[in-house]
């Protein structure tokens, strides 16, 4: 693991928009995997920041992870929604290049067999982002008993409702279920870049990359990532030696 510890959040937003910008500057048609949630929005803030200032995104491609199932791309709380609000149309990316799981299509089977399809079609991942729930579920695979391959549809668990429901209006109205990229695509990206901060991420952080790889805390299992960096804050890293991880 490469660790980039940060004295706040807005340090590892910085930092981790570098670190995207440094990966398009490399390869100009990246295919970058994108994760929503509060975690990644200063990075978003400050690529667009890097757009103003010169970096090109016309080339790049896009994956999210995840959306919800049942809600339309125009819903407010929809992935795709957050991802045009805070990033797409702030950038000179063309909207045929950015990717994201169907909420709307009801044929499980179908969407989730073309959102694999599309990401073998890209070529797979260069730089998959991601940030982490608070039991561990990267995208959304949630903890389970064994780890996720492809695209799946997920039932989501109660404390990522919970979590989640700060963005609604009231709990009841968080969908139950999503799509989500498996494990597979996630471990099979070139590169993986978490971003993690605040003292809330600081438990599943340490459980994640101390304890044992398992499908119980699902962002385990990026101890075996060959590529892997994690950008976090001192309030998020208080349980880990950073001298010992890298
Ligand atoms: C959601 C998203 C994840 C995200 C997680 C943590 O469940 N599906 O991709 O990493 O929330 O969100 P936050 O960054 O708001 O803590």
């Amino acid at each position: 693991m490469n660790l980039i510890p940060a004295t706040n959040y807005d340090e590892a937003s910085k930092k981790a928009a570098e670190f995207i910008a440094v990966q398009i500057k490399g390869k100009s048609d990246s295919v970058l995997g994108l994760a929503t949630g509060g975690s990644p929005v200063g990075i978003y803030e400050r690529l667009v920041d890097a757009y103003r200032a010169g970096l090109d995104f016309s080339q790049v491609r896009t994956v999210n992870l995840d959306e919800y199932v049942g809600l339309a791309s125009d819903h407010p709380q929809s992935y795709a929604y957050y991802m045009h609000t805070n990033l797409f149309r702030h950038i000179n990316i063309s909207l045929d290049n950015v990717h994201i799981p169907d909420g709307t299509d009801r044929n499980i089977q179908q969407q989730c067999a073309s959102y694999d399809r599309l990401i073998g079609e890209l070529g797979g991942i260069d730089l998959q982002l991601l940030g982490i729930g608070h039991n561990g579920h990267i995208g959304f695979n949630e903890p389970s008993t064994e780890f996720t391959k492809g695209t799946h549809c997920v039932d989501l668990t109660q404390t990522t409702i919970e979590a989640n429901a700060r963005y609604f209006e009231r709990e009841t109205d968080v969908p139950v279920k999503a799509y989500t990229m498996g494990i597979l695509h996630i471990m099979q990206a070139k590169k993986v870049l978490m971003i993690a901060c605040g003292s809330d991420k600081a438990r599943i952080l340490h459980r994640a990359f101390y304890g044992p790889v398992t499908p119980e805390v699902p962002a385990s299992i990026l101890q075996f990532h060959p590529n892997f960096t994690l950008i976090a804050d001192n309030q998020a890293l208080q349980y880990f030696n950073k001298n010992t991880l890298n």
